[in-house]
């Protein structure tokens, strides 16, 4: 097994990442009108003032609604999008928002990308993808790896001018006279497909050597069977499953202590689904790895997850663990996303979706931002309150004025 470099002696419940207030606001470009006259500026609300603590070893998981703000938390972890106000803890070393892009490195985390599609290079192999995130990342150090790699860059490329070169040769013959030409190009095309052969062996036997032994371990590890099949396949040669199962490997090949999941299954075939979350958890375990599970199906949440933060149009409306939320949602959206679960008997159940639309992020609602859906508000009070995010019991927090088990 692929011995990476996790922290030792990691213990749950112990903070590894604390997000404070966080906010992050998109400005609503507007039309060149809007832009030469001085009209007050519109933004769009995706996050506004989350705070909550990703502790070490643990599946945090985030839920809600499309458009609730999940990925640009991400975005931000990874520092694919700046914040606009506050702050990060990772371990000792408060971070804030201004300081977060010098600092990015501080936080030892990598992201798998929901569409498996487009998270890798169509042009290059799936080993040769994860081994590149080594080598931007400066780890590879030792001079063979990189010589062997080289090696077999220039093999393509010798192979690809020589292809091109016999096509050249065959155009120029025909155009100086057909005839003669026509033996031309049958002698080109000989050699060509001769000197391929020869080439495209010659570059399989090379890179059978240049399989890094980090990768093939890791493909191992993450199903990907027999590893050095995979190592040499293009992602157009894959099932999506294959590909998102490589994509977890070049996050993890960089010693993550929190892997950023956002939707990693969404995309997938539901056959798939279970396997990948599979190959997440037994990864979790072996590397003692963090986890932000990002997804909007609370189904998965609760098999997959340890905690949970239940967001609504870029705020919190409820924290707990597993069992609390499940056991005793406190937030009647919260409530409502757990009875809109599908069951696998025909007609079990009726769903009691949420009623309404998910509400404008640029203009959200005054005061509780789910009372325009809310069956439990109460006027004026919901309308005009902001609810605070409090602690009901012990780890267990809502984000509402009259939670539900006060009713
Ligand atoms: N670059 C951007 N510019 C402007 N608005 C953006 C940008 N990125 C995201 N948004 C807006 O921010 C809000 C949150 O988007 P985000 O992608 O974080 O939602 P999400 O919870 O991940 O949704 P989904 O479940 O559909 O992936 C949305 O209203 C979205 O339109
Ligand atoms: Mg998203």
């Amino acid at each position: 097994m692929i011995k990476l470099e996790p922290e030792l002696n990691i213990q749950s419940g112990t903070p590894l990442l604390e997000i404070i207030n966080l906010k992050k606001y998109f400005p609503v470009e507007g039309g060149i009108i809007q832009r030469i006259l001085p009209t007050q500026k519109d933004y769009v609300h995706a996050i506004d003032d989350i705070s909550f603590t990703i502790n070490r070893g643990e599946i945090f998981c985030l839920v809600g609604e499309s458009g609730c703000g999940k990925t640009t938390t991400a975005n931000i972890l990874v520092g694919l999008e700046e914040p606009t106000a506050g702050s990060f803890k990772w371990k000792d070393n408060l971070i804030s928002y201004q300081d977060l892009k010098p600092k990015i490195k501080d936080i030892k985390s990598q992201i798998v990308f929901q569409n498996p599609y487009s998270a890798l290079s169509p042009r290059m192999r799936l080993g040769d993808s994860v081994l590149h995130s080594l080598i931007i990342h400066n780890r590879v150090q030792d001079k063979i790896t990189l010589k062997r790699l080289k090696n077999a860059f220039k093999s393509e490329i010798i192979l690809f001018i020589s292809a091109l070169f016999s096509i050249f040769l065959f155009i120029i013959s025909f155009m100086l006279d057909a005839s003669s030409g026509f033996l031309i190009a049958i002698t080109a095309a000989l050699l060509f497909t001769l000197a391929s052969g020869i080439y495209v062996n010659y570059s399989l036997i090379q890179k059978k050597k240049i399989a890094d032994p980090r990768v093939l371990d890791l493909f191992t590890e993450v199903g990907l069977s027999p590893a050095l099949q995979y190592y040499f396949k293009y992602p157009h040669e894959v099932s999506g499953g294959e590909r998102q199962r490589a994509n977890i490997a070049r996050a993890i090949i960089l010693n993550p202590e929190l892997l950023i999941a956002d939707e990693p299954t969404s995309m997938l075939d539901v056959s798939l689904r279970a396997g990948i979350l599979d190959s997440l958890k037994s990864l979790q375990e072996t590397h003692n790895i963090s986890i932000l599970f990002i997804t909007h199906d609370l189904a998965t949440a609760r098999h997959f997850g340890d905690r949970i933060s239940v967001m609504y149009v870029g705020k919190v409306a409820e924290m707990g663990s597993i069992d609390s939320i499940f056991k005793n949602p406190l937030h009647p959206y919260t409530k409502a996303l757990i009875e809109a679960i599908p069951t696998p008997i025909p007609g079990d159940k009726a769903y009691n979706l949420p009623k309404g639309e998910v509400p404008d992020a640029v203009h959200p609602p005054p005061g509780c931002r789910y009372h325009p859906r809310c069956t439990y508000a109460k006027f004026p009070y919901c309308e005009t309150e902001e609810p605070e995010l409090r602690e009901l019991f012990p780890n267990h927090y809502v984000a509402c004025h009259f939670p539900l088990n006060s009713i």
